[in-house]
């Protein structure tokens, strides 16, 4: 009997971590643009549950409530949304209370175990790049790309500054520094899930590039990855 070669789609995952401000998610939404691959920024979903907690009185650091209010909180990502409980709020989670305080909720267990688990379900078998802290090194050991990005923590600032400056905010680098470095290391010290290079990931050092040189170099990486995995 002949053999029958059956090819399954499993879709290709690329990660791209690191910490705050370093650009992920602009070089995510352009790689996956380029390469028709969707995109997860799972930021956003650690902002929705901080909203969501917020919303409820909750203080975002008491675990023990963090967690009892979490059956009640169901975060979606469709295209272009961050859907919270059935109301899109992606224009309500970008603001530095809610940075900060997604960095707050994302230290407690039960909310990591809820999203990465509505992470890697988002995933399934499609082509996808996801960003976030963790996303090489927990939630997706396997993926076949992986990128650290990491900056010099005053440019990084200083881009994070113009940004506002162009949405007609005025902070000052120092002050953008200090939440950015509070924020870097509760994010790498949290026991579960803590920011960190995945073993296998290309750590590529953003300081000096553009985000276009940035995304040239992304991409032409996993389109080599691509072709490699094909022949396999
Ligand atoms: O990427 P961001 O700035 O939107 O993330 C907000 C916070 O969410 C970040 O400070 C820590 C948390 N986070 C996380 O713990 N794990 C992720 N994969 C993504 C974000």
């Amino acid at each position: 009997m002949p053999f029958l070669i059956t090819q399954y789609f499993t879709g290709m995952i690329v990660t791209i971590d690191g910490p705050s401000g370093v650009g992920k998610s602009t070089v995510t939404k352009e790689l996956a643009t380029r390469l028709g691959f969707e995109y997860l920024n799972t930021g956003a979903m650690y902002r929705a549950v901080a909203l969501a907690v917020q919303r409820l009185g909750v203080r975002l650091t008491d675990e023990a409530a963090v967690t009892a209010a979490l059956p009640g909180v169901h975060v979606e990502l469709p295209p272009g949304c961050v859907v919270l409980n059935g109301e899109n709020v992606a224009h309500l989670i970008r603001t530095p209370e809610l940075s900060r305080g997604a960095s707050e909720v994302s230290v407690h267990r039960a909310v990591r175990l809820m999203l990465v688990a509505a992470q890697r379900a988002a995933t399934t078998g499609r082509d996808m790049i996801c960003d976030g802290r963790d996303q090489g090194s927990f939630v997706f050991p396997l993926a076949e790309c992986k990128f650290f990005l990491i900056a010099d923590a005053r440019v990084r600032a200083e881009r994070r500054v113009g940004e506002l400056a162009a949405a007609g905010q005025r902070v000052s680098v120092e002050d953008v520094m200090r939440d950015q470095d509070e924020r870097d290391r509760r994010d790498a010290a949290r026991e579960l899930a803590p920011m960190a290079p995945a073993p296998d990931a290309v750590i590529l050092d953003t300081t000096h590039l553009t985000s276009k040189e940035v995304i040239e170099r992304l991409e032409n990486i996993v389109r080599d990855q691509r072709a490699c995995s094909r022949h396999r």
